[in-house]
């Protein structure tokens, strides 16, 4: 039997699903705090992979999305919890990406090249000939 591919992946799932530690280990106390909530609250339906490669980088987006996230039915998260989220969020994004776009490039190249091998059928269907959007930071 043919396996069925998985529905649900998305692009940012195939990417590493935490911070490394010498990253993380560079951020400020309240920002630590803040990923740690963040890996708490946002790994219930996705895995953190999800926002953690998204190329998501602005405050206006980052509450946009966090606050849908939030009123989903079963969030389980307050709107302090999120406040907190989106913080961490926007200023992560600007030190692994609005900070360093090139190796920010890299990284989202090598998520693109790693679906092509595993998931070619989702590649096609969901990211075939966006690619340069695919790689700006939004
Ligand atoms: C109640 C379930 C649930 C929780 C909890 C949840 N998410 Fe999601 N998330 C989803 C679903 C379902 C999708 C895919 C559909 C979509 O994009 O709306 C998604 C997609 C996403 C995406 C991709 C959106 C895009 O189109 O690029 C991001 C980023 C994201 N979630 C971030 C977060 C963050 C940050 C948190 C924690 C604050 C979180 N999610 C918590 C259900 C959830």
């Amino acid at each position: 039997m043919p396996q069925q591919p998985p529905r649900d992946v998305h692009l940012e799932d195939v990417g590493p699903d935490r911070l490394p530690y010498a990253q993380f280990s560079n951020y400020p106390d309240a920002m630590q705090a803040g990923y740690v909530l963040f890996t708490q609250r946002c790994s219930k339906c996705h895995t953190p992979a999800r926002p953690l490669n998204s190329r998501i980088a602005s405050r206006e987006l980052w509450s946009r999305y966090v606050t849908q996230m939030q009123r989903r039915a079963g969030s389980g998260i307050t709107l302090e919890e999120a406040r907190k989220i989106i913080d961490f969020l926007v200023y992560d994004s600007k030190v692994r990406k609005l900070d360093r776009p090139d190796e920010w490039r890299a990284h989202r190249e090598a998520l693109l090249e790693k679906l092509k091998r595993e998931h070619p059928d989702i590649y096609e269907l969901e990211y075939a000939g966006q690619e340069e959007t695919l790689l700006t930071v939004r």
